[in-house]
């Protein structure tokens, strides 16, 4: 998508304009012209600016546009980033279903004096609101629809002007925008595909093309390479599939001078059959969707690469499908992981914190990063906690914490911070190994935290489990059906304010 900025009085010109609207005001503030033809439409009453609200007219004059989109922000008090944002997602849909490509859209200018509670909205934050709220909702997954017509095809918009009077930071920061976007769609691509595509090599090669375009240090370690790390729980997860598991290492180095370093670690999980545990659940149908976090890692370090952040980072994958077969893992099995830990396997299930234990001492032994963020769709237990809405993160660090609960607010990829005490520890120990890998059924979200803790060892670490808010059902405001993508706008937010 091409973004451009202009003033008011060039975009006249364009054929699609489209107009903020604030609920109960009885004018809106623009071009004299503008206003002109405008005001018999608001006098009629149909568009009554309520949030998302979207009315067109066509005022048939010279010297203005031929369109006329009028998107209503809702009331002055409750105006903020995430009205904004959602209105301009409607936007974005009604132009999309229009096959309307090319738009000007208007960004909002709004006093700080005029919100009620004293917060202050920049223009930048404002004009970033609204390109999220477009870039984000103009995505469709249909590489495998066979549209009848041509045009029934879904045609992605081609070119959005940004107008009014925008300062550099205003103009920077839309295009940081469409960056993180871009990073967002790439995530969602790779959680929609099918599992038969996006297996442990396609992670790879994934990984190695993202090394390619920016110059980045990409490393997959095979089978042999794991076994020889003596990775145990890895490859006990992927005894049951045909496919060779894969540990990718992306590597994107923004600050060679510091030494500061942090890796981002996500479940690579290609499919997850739920093994042995198979229970009568309508989750498998998405299981392809187990690899979220590897593609929120590859799409934050894509996007970290494109921003040129002044960060170093690593992404680390363990990559592997979870499937039945006559040599699969079972139930009372017991395998050693890298660390030495021997693991009795009470659910075959419960295999995503196997193969992120091994990562994570791989990590704490040949990274040696300052933290360790890792992003899993680890229990369904999360869905029950906080629904498709809120990212349940736990952690051994109040500072990581304190920053990502902004970074949440701020993105709107919202966190919410469930503890691990010692009485949910004591419920992971087993009378023949050093631990098992099931805690059982209360607290299950916490029980896998506090599995993963036992290989972190003193590294400060942010656990976010994101099986919840992965995958919707139904598109939310700026968030398509199926894989959303989230998580990445998150990190780079965080990355940014660390
Ligand atoms: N991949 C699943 C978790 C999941 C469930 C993600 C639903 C997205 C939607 C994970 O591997 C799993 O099966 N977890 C088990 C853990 C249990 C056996 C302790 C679960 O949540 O049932
Ligand atoms: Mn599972
Ligand atoms: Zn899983």
């Amino acid at each position: 998508m091409e973004v451009k900025f202009t003033k008011l009085e060039r975009a006249l010109k364009a054929d699609t304009l489209v107009l903020p609207f604030i609920e109960g005001e009885k004018e809106i503030e623009t071009d004299i012209k503008l206003k002109r033809v405008i005001k018999p439409a608001l006098a009629l009453k149909d568009t009554k600016g309520k949030k998302g609200e979207v009315s067109l007219f066509y005022p048939d004059k010279k010297d203005v546009p031929k369109r006329i989109f009028l998107v209503g922000l809702g009331k002055k008090e409750e105006l903020n980033i995430e009205p904004i944002r959602q209105a301009y997602a409607s936007v974005a849909k009604k132009l999309v279903s229009m096959k309307i490509n090319t738009a000007s859209i208007v960004v909002p200018e709004i006093g700080n004096d005029e919100l009620s509670r004293g917060e202050r909205l920049r223009p930048a934050d404002i004009a970033g609101a609204v390109a999220e709220g477009i870039f984000l909702s103009d995505y469709s997954f249909d590489k495998y629809v066979s549209p009848e017509k041509e045009e029934d095809k879904y045609q992605p918009l081609k070119s959005i002007t940004f107008v009014g009077n925008l300062p550099k930071r205003v103009t920077e920061t839309v295009r940081e925008k469409l960056v993180i976007a871009d990073a967002v769609k790439y995530a969602r691509d790779l959680q929609n595909d099918t599992a038969d595509l996006v297996c442990p090599e396609y992670l790879a090669q994934q990984a190695k093309a993202i090394a390619k375009e920016h110059g980045l240090k990409c490393t997959v370690l095979d089978k042999k390479k794991i076994e020889k790390l003596g990775m145990g729980l890895l490859l006990a997860v992927n005894r049951g599939s045909n496919l060779e598991p894969r540990f990718i290492l992306l590597e994107y180095k923004g600050d060679p001078k510091s030494k500061d370093k942090t890796a981002i670690l996500g479940k690579g999980l290609t499919f997850d059959s739920r093994r042995y545990n198979l229970k009568p659940t309508k989750f498998i149908e998405t299981m392809r969707e187990d690899m979220s976090g590897a593609a929120v890692t590859l799409g934050v370090i894509k996007g970290a690469a494109r921003l040129k952040l002044k960060k170093n980072l690593v992404g680390v994958i363990p990559a592997t499908e979870n499937m039945i077969g006559s040599r699969a893992y079972k139930p009372g099995d017991i395998y050693p992981s890298m660390s030495g830990k021997t693991v009795e396997i009470g659910s075959t299930d419960a295999e995503g914190r196997l193969i992120l234990a091994d990562a994570l001492t791989y990590i704490v032994q040949k990274i040696k990063p300052a933290r360790i963020i890792d992003f899993a769709t680890l229990t369904g237990a999360m869905l029950i906690t906080f629904g498709d809405v809120v990212i349940g993160v736990m952690t051994n660090d109040d500072k990581i914490y304190e920053t990502i609960y902004k970074a949440g607010e701020a993105t709107y990829e919202r966190v919410w911070r469930l503890p691990i005490y010692d009485e949910y520890r004591e419920l992971l120990k087993s009378d023949i190994a050093d631990i098992k890998n099931l805690g059982g059924r209360p607290a299950g979200s916490i029980t896998a935290a506090a599995f993963l803790e036992k290989f972190v060892e003193e590294t400060p670490w942010l656990h976010l489990d994101i099986a919840g808010v992965s995958w919707l059902e139904k598109e939310r405001h700026y968030l398509p059906k199926y894989g959303t993508g989230t998580g990445v706008r998150l990190m780079i937010e965080f990355l940014k304010r660390m």
